[in-house]
């Protein structure tokens, strides 16, 4: 899809379609009126008998609107004025974008970013029309043998802004929401493959392809024998059971020299490529669905291609620890004890929490970087769905401006999180008879808590925040909607972006609070 950015008036637009606003109830928005004017009317006379209300969703393509250069007007329904907020916004732009890719529009000029949207700005609203675009055309198809082909699919679109004074802001909005929209995109295809296709060793060849894309991006594997001898026996507990070899991949970001930058963020990504359980084997329903169970990897690498395409002046290092998780006679069993690479050791009283098992190594790894800020990204625990479903990522730090710094990164990206408590109280839950900590904790509550204390017993050397991404990273339902999110891909990059360029054009609004339901 070719992206672009424009100010001019709607009646001159020679395109295949022209994309307009309507709100409720029958009321024009600015550029609506722009074309009722030129038309003498035509606009107001349709809504007048009553053919379109304005309502969310609602949509109605005309011909031949009199003076106007396009072939098509789109009008798009924006529900009432003062209630067009983030999720509205977003709303109004897929219903605008599918609306034009089944009717035949190869191109088009949407004025729909002039909107006004509740506390947002011109920077905002581009970059989510673009993002909410991409993320409508969305597919994954490549392993269907017959592919659904539109005969005269969408190919072009022009986002406008309302003056020329705003075009600069806008193609930088441009290029940022393009490179996260790829970013989402490849995080999406890698989450949606099966686990007999996306193994760990496919994982590895990917992260080495992004190198081989990306001059500043350098890729290492670490390979089992090289994990043995470091003594990450932690994460190889969990391989064990499988016959693909796990790895351990290190991508490395260069983008400033700057000594005061120069510290890296770290981020660490849960690669599970099959979580059947192990030994602790998962009840065979929805068993498919931990395929999924690599998307923190792909979110990380998804991640590392936006920061390399929009060639950040920040220094990035991705961790990825990919291993599949089986029974079989090598396996790991309930009650074995390893010794981690931190030297602590475990008491494995259920394979099935193996994320934290493979992550706790990758986070003592981590040391080693000396990183400013460490961020872990798993589909970790059935608890979190529990708790916050599929809105919010569970959000658990051991340092608060990080905490604050993901909570607004996610506000501003409409990819949120919420914060959970990692208080001292939860900690002996995880004590173990035998060993330095057990993998579970004795009870049944708070378990993304008790999963996040402990990892926290690995991350007492630098900040560190915690996203349990179990609910969010992926949608069961409905099934033909079934597939990767692609989150938290752009709640990284924002955060990643705001630490770049710390001036006003990406502070966020103060949260209002009508806003903590939207
Ligand atoms: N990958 C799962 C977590 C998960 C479950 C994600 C369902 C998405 C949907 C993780 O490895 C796991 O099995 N966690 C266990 C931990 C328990 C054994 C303490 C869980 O949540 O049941
Ligand atoms: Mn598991
Ligand atoms: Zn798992």
């Amino acid at each position: 899809m070719e992206f672009n950015i424009k100010s001019g008036h709607p009646e001159k637009q020679r395109t295949a379609c022209v994309v307009v606003g309507i709100y409720e109830p029958r009321r024009l928005s600015e550029v609506a009126k722009q074309i009722d004017d030129v038309s003498g009317g035509h606009i107001s006379s349709i809504l007048r008998r009553g053919d379109l209300e304005g309502k969310i969703g609602q949509t109605l393509l005309l011909h031949n609107v009199p003076g106007t250069l396009a072939d098509r007007v789109l009008l798009v329904g924006c529900g009432r004025e003062r209630e067009l907020g983030d999720n509205q916004y977003r709303k109004v732009i897929a219903q605008a974008i599918r609306t034009l890719h089944e009717t035949g529009s190869m191109e088009t000029v949407c004025y729909l970013t002039e909107l006004n949207v509740r506390g947002r700005d011109t920077n905002w609203r581009i970059r989510h029309a673009i993002e909410t675009a991409q993320a409508t055309l969305y597919t994954f198809d490549q392993l269907k043998s017959k592919k659904n082909i539109t005969r005269r699919p969408l190919r072009k679109i022009v986002f406008t802004v309302a003056s020329r004074r705003e075009l600069g802001l806008a193609e930088q909005a441009n290029r940022e929401s393009q490179a996260i929209a790829s970013g989402v995109k490849l995080t999406k295809d890698l989450a949606n493959l099966p686990s007999n296709i996306c193994t760990p060793t496919y994982l590895a060849d990917r992260a080495k392809a992004l190198c081989t894309l990306h001059e500043s991006v350098s890729c290492e594997i670490l390979e089992k024998g090289q994990m043995e001898e470091l003594g990450m026996h932690s994460l190889l507990a969990v391989a064990k059971g499988s016959n693909e070899d796990p790895k351990m991949i290190v991508l490395e970001y260069k983008g400033t020299e700057d000594k005061k930058a120069e510290a890296p963020v770290v981020f660490v990504g849960k690669g599970v490529t099959f979580d059947s359980g192990g030994i602790s084997l998962k009840p065979s329903q929805d068993m498919d669905e931990m395929k999924y169970d690599m998307s923190g990897a792909a979110t990380v690498l998804g991640v590392m291609s936006a920061v390399a395409e929009l060639r950040l002046p920040i220094n990035v290092v991705c961790l990825i620890p990919t291993v599949e998780n089986m029974p079989s006679g090598h396996a790991t069993k309930p009650g074995d004890i390893v010794t981690s690479l931190s030297g602590q050791t475990i008491e494995i009283l259920n394979t099935d929490a193996e994320g934290r098992l493979i992550l706790c190594d990758a986070l003592t790894y981590a040391e080693r970087y000396k990183p400013d800020a460490v961020i872990d990204i798993a589909t970790l625990t059935g608890a979190c769905v529990v708790a916050l479903g599929s809105h919010a990522h569970g959000l658990l730090s051991n340092h608060n401006p990080l905490t604050n710094d993901l909570l607004n990164a996610g506000r501003l990206a409409g990819d949120k999180a919420w914060e959970l408590p990692l208080w001292d109280e939860y900690q002996p839950s995880l004590d173990s008879p035998f060993a330095d900590i057990a993998n579970i904790s004795d009870g049944r509550s708070a378990g993304t808590i008790t999963a996040a204390c402990f990892l926290s017993r690995f991350t007492k050397k630098y900040h560190w925040a915690h996203l349990d991404i179990a609910g969010t990273a992926w949608k069961s339902a409905p099934k033909k909607e079934k597939g990767a999110t692609g989150r938290p891909v752009p709640l990284l990059v924002q955060y990643l972006l705001t630490r770049c360029f710390e001036d006003k054009r990406m502070t966020p609004t103060p949260m209002l609070p009508e806003e903590s339901d939207s």
